[in-house]
């Protein structure tokens, strides 16, 4: 493309950027370790730059696909981010840890932690867009963190047009590194349910569980009031159990599983171990408002491969045989109706369904 500098060309070449950026597709995904080798090399690239600029022995330039590797786990978020369904870079968001040499990751809080674009794809607007992106995926953030060297202008601009502000701070993570500045940016308290597409699915730590009861409790409260369940006429239904209970069956040695968006927990299952291959599945819960969005077969298809990579066969359920919906979502997905009983103490029909994985 030849850039005439005449006249008002300038604003024509501009807006035609502009323009070409709107019709792109700018997406994210959760980065696969099958992704590391490529995006170390687009990093490599980003990175250079800088490097030859501060020498710097932190540099990403100087890593290879295991610095990749090793932020695929619970405490960071790697994604993938494509421009029209072509991998042109990559970002990563500390949710614990340190954010500086001197300050904690806090409850609400979340560090931007590094975002690399290909330089053939750099000035286009693509870094905000991922950004904005990424936001959606963290329900429950107040307060995001951002450093980069404080001369490099291009960084600034990118962040500043992500709605980051300088707070004024100044910082070093060693000594041959080159000085940070620190943005923050801060998010509105008015809880919104966001538009959350990809939530990961970890292991329950101890800490975790009260959480998790909560998510429990207010899962089934919607499955209690459709069937009149109280504490008084059925003081065992799912929506009343104690943090006891959870408690034991960590001790039991159940396997618990949270859905995470960011570092909030949206949904729930855990299984045990019932007898020879035979794994029952407890308590699979998607909080009301993450409902309709896959979520729950998400957790379900987890519960499945867990079962397979321990050697078992079958998954049991047992739900309300009244909740013809749920019914026909477990037939849906793969499971058979084994049967029914009625418990004096229950005011419900039990069914059970099961399927083989
Ligand atoms: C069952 C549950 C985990 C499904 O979660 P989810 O994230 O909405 O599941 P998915 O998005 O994968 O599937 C949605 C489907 O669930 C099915 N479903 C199951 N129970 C339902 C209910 N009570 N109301 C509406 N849909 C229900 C529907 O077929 C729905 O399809 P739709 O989205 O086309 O309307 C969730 O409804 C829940 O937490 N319910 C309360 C607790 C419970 O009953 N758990 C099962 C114990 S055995």
């Amino acid at each position: 493309m030849t850039v005439q500098v005449e006249g008002n060309s300038i604003c024509t070449v501009f807006y035609f950027w502009e323009a070409t950026m709107e019709t792109r597709n700018i997406s994210i995904r959760i980065t696969t370790p099958s992704e590391a080798e490529r995006l170390s090399r687009i990093q490599k690239a980003a990175f250079k730059p800088l490097y030859e600029k501060y020498h710097d022995e932190g540099n990403p330039y100087l890593r290879g696909p295991e610095d990749i590797l090793r932020r695929l786990n619970k405490c960071n978020r790697h994604y993938t981010i494509l421009c029209d369904g072509e991998i042109v870079g990559g970002i990563f968001y500390r949710l614990y840890g340190r954010r500086s040499p001197s300050d904690e990751i806090g409850d609400g809080e979340y560090y931007l932690s590094r975002i690399y674009i290909h330089p053939d794809y750099q000035n286009k607007g693509i870094a905000r867009k991922a950004i904005f992106l990424c936001e959606k995926e963290f329900p429950d953030a107040r307060f995001y963190f951002v450093d980069f060297p404080e001369d490099m202008d291009k960084n600034r601009r990118c962040y500043q047009g992500a709605g980051y502000c300088d707070i004024g701070v100044r910082e070093r993570w060693s000594e041959d590194a080159p000085v940070l500045a620190v943005f923050q940016k801060t998010v509105s308290n008015v809880f919104t349910p966001t538009e959350v597409t990809l939530p990961l699915i970890y292991e329950v730590e101890k800490d975790e569980l009260r959480e998790c009861l909560s998510v429990i409790h207010q899962s089934f409260k919607t499955a209690a009031d459709s069937f009149g369940l109280t504490r008084e006429n059925c003081p065992r239904h799912t929506s009343f159990i104690p943090l006891s209970f959870l408690e034991s069956q960590m001790n039991w040695g159940w396997h618990m599983y949270a859905l995470y968006a960011g570092k909030k927990i949206i949904g729930y299952m855990s299984l045990s171990k019932e007898g020879d291959g035979i794994f029952e599945l407890h308590n699979l819960a998607v909080l009301p408002e993450y409902r309709h969005k896959g979520f729950g077969k998400l957790l379900l298809d987890h519960a499945k491969d867990k079962v397979k990579s321990l050697g078992g066969k079958t998954i049991k359920v047992g739900i309300i045989e009244e909740s013809a919906v749920l019914k026909g979502w477990y037939i849906a997905n793969g499971f058979v109706h084994t049967g029914t009983k009625k418990f004096d103490h229950l005011p419900f029909t039990s069914g059970y369904l099961e399927r083989s994985v």
